[in-house]
């Protein structure tokens, strides 16, 4: 979807001129980036750049100090999260964060908790069971006791029992083995091509720029590349300057 993408109508999500801060201290610096209908899109950046303060600013768990947050082009930085949860936006935590104790059946039907179709959450559930085969084989096990790839899968999987209208993803490969990291990137492309808007935080700019449309690289909270996925992978020097690796 790159230049199909449709960005004619008012963004999703958006940022426009954001800055935050935690206590004195300056976070995000003048952010402007926008996620529209149908898009897969990533942030990239290194350690602290601001990756997932971006995400809770979207959510409403950060507040801007400047600049808007808009949802479907209303300015929301007055709303609290469960506004903008009620509204389809659905993160998928870093490190997944599942309820370790609870089974897998649980961490599910926890991410349908505030609905109220019970027909449709039993739809929606045999959805991620077809999508994600090998967690219908293990609903009674400990979410505690799964490989990586297998929580990563319960995670995506219970954020989609939200009917999310975008979901947030902070490093989906963060954690898992080399060899479940391209299978994880190859989900999130599924889920994609389903129809689900994705905006993903990740340091595996390869990884992240194959699957993706577009993108935008944070360094010490500001943006310093906004393009296509295709010129970002193609930039001469993004890993080496703009996410400090060597
Ligand atoms: N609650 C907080 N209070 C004070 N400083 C914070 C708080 N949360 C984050 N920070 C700081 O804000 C900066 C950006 O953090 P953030 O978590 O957004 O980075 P990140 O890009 O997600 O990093 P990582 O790749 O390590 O997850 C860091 O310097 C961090 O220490
Ligand atoms: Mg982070």
């Amino acid at each position: 979807m790159t230049e199909t993408a449709e960005t004619a109508g008012p963004a999703l999500l958006e940022m426009r001129g954001v800055n935050t801060h935690y206590g004195a201290v300056h976070i995000l610096a003048d952010v402007d980036l926008a996620i529209h209908p149908g898009e897969l899109v990533c942030l990239l950046g290194g350690n602290a750049s601001g990756k997932s303060t971006t995400l809770k600013t979207l959510l409403g768990m950060v507040k801007p100090t400047s600049g808007e947050v808009l949802l479907d082009g209303e300015v929301i930085n007055d709303k609290p999260t469960s506004y903008r949860v009620a509204r389809g936006v659905t993160m998928v935590p870093e490190n997944r964060r599942l309820f370790k104790r609870l089974t897998v059946r649980e961490n599910l039907q926890l991410g349908a908790y505030l609905r109220k179709d019970p027909g449709g959450v039993a739809e929606d559930l045999e959805r991620v069971f077809e999508l994600f085969p090998r967690v219908a084989e293990r609903l009674h096990q400990k979410a505690g006791t799964l490989s990586g790839g297998e929580q990563q899968m319960v995670a995506i999987g219970r954020a989609l029992m939200a009917q999310p209208r975008v979901l947030l993803m902070d490093e989906p490969s963060m954690g898992l083995a080399p060899a479940l990291v391209q299978q994880n990137f190859e989900l999130i492309q599924q889920i994609h091509e389903a129809g689900m808007t994705i905006f993903m935080v990740e340091q595996n700019a390869n990884m992240a720029l194959s699957v993706a449309d577009r993108g935008w690289v944070l360094q010490t909270g500001r943006v310093v590349l906004d393009d296509t996925a295709e010129n970002l992978l193609a930039h001469p020097d993004l890993r080496a300057s703009y996410l400090g690796e060597v």
